[in-house]
């Protein structure tokens, strides 16, 4: 491509990141920055149930879209949820209200493995692509669109768990005591995420990210046996020249088995000083993080405050992608969150 033909998405700041390329600014996107605490979602969703909603590409993309225009974030991610792969693969899936997501018939042994269906493509989530692509068509062109997948292990876990948990003490057992089995399972899931991600590229997503919400929950040596190979094989499968953010949270131990799976990204979430984090991940990858999402409860001057602190760890290196350590919760006041925003580009721009 010659570069008068290079998409005006192409040099913006957080591409630029991506690539660990100097900005003037410091992108900054939030995870979960679409959701119950905005009035605009709780209007829209009042009418209908979030399955469905995740299913109407309309309403999907109109609430990014919305979203990044009144926040003023560098990139909108496409609306949809972690779980709706699961669908295609065979398992029910329900969002009970006040629940949380349940999965109905949940995998327990090796037999609930083997029946499992294969994704031969991505048809059956073709309205996440249709979200894909109304979403690109409706932003700016100068933001990015990030599409995400959820890494094999946090979907595993919600598969056996059969949703929210506290000990992983199913997933565990199976991983331990039927370890065919468990390889079985990652290798099914890996298949699935590299045909879904990259069908969400093919729609028009410029980046894409891993989510592993749930990974640490595992000490680093299981990571690396029964973990790591199955999120590198996903990487390595990602349509070249994507950038991936590699995501996971709950135990920086991690980080250097993390890294090692690939990414050009590394996603740091807020129990470790972003500063030892980089050196740990080292300097030549680009990390996106790290502001304690509570810090969103209190106020612009904390938040201006606490947000100068992540930048003072970055020391304006190249490479760094603004962002809480995990989503946005529930209860943040929206104009917190654009104090955020407002902090970071403003205490960083040169
Ligand atoms: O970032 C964004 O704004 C895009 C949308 C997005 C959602 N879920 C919307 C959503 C993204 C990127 C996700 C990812 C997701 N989903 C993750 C990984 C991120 C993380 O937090 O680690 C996980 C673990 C899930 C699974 C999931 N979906 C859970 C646990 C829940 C219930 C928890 C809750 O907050 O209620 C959901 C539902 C969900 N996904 C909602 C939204 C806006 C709330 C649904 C509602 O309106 O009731």
């Amino acid at each position: 491509m010659s570069p008068e033909s290079l998409p005006a998405w192409h040099d913006s700041p957080f591409m630029k990141a991506t690539r660990r390329e100097p900005v003037d600014c410091v992108p900054i996107w939030l995870m979960r920055q679409a959701g119950r605490y905005m009035a605009e979602y709780r209007e829209i969703r009042e009418k209908t149930t979030f399955l469905d909603l995740c299913k109407n590409s309309d309403l999907c993309a109109e609430i990014m879209l919305m979203t990044v225009e009144k926040l003023g974030v560098d990139a909108a991610i496409i609306f949809s949820d972690l779980l709706l792969i699961l669908e295609p693969l065979g398992m029910h899936l329900e969002y009970a209200v006040g629940e949380g997501p349940v999965l109905h018939n949940p995998i327990r042994e090796g037999a609930d493995v083997d029946r499992l269906c294969e994704l031969q493509d991505a048809d059956s989530l073709d309205y996440v692509m249709d979200t894909v692509r109304k979403t690109r068509a409706g932003l700016d062109e100068k933001l990015p669109v990030i599409g995400f997948a959820g890494a094999p292990f946090t979907l595993a876990a919600y598969a056996i768990e059969g949703g929210g948990s506290r000990s992983y003490r199913h997933v565990k057992m199976l991983m331990y005591n039927d370890p065919g089995a468990w390889k079985a399972l990652m290798e099914l899931l890996t298949r699935a995420i590299i045909l879904y991600l990259n069908a969400q590229i093919e729609a028009g997503a410029q980046v894409v990210q891993l989510f592993d919400s749930w990974a640490g929950c595992l000490g680093v040596d299981d990571y690396r046996r029964y973990v790591q190979p199955h999120t590198q094989a996903i990487i390595e499968g990602i349509t070249p020249g994507t950038p991936v953010i590699n995501f996971a949270t709950g135990n920086p131990a991690l980080l250097p088995s993390l890294t090692e799976a690939g990414g050009d990204v590394i996603g740091v979430d807020w129990r470790i000083r972003l500063d030892d984090a980089w050196k740990i991940i080292g300097h030549d990858k680009a990390v996106q993080g790290n502001l304690e999402p509570i810090v969103l409860l209190s106020n612009p001057a904390e938040i201006r405050r606490r947000a100068k602190e992540v930048l003072d760890q970055a020391e304006g290196r190249p490479g760094h992608i603004f962002n809480l350590g995990h989503g946005v919760l529930q209860q943040t006041p929206v104009e917190n969150a654009i104090a955020l925003i407002d902090a970071v580009h403003e205490l960083s721009s040169r």
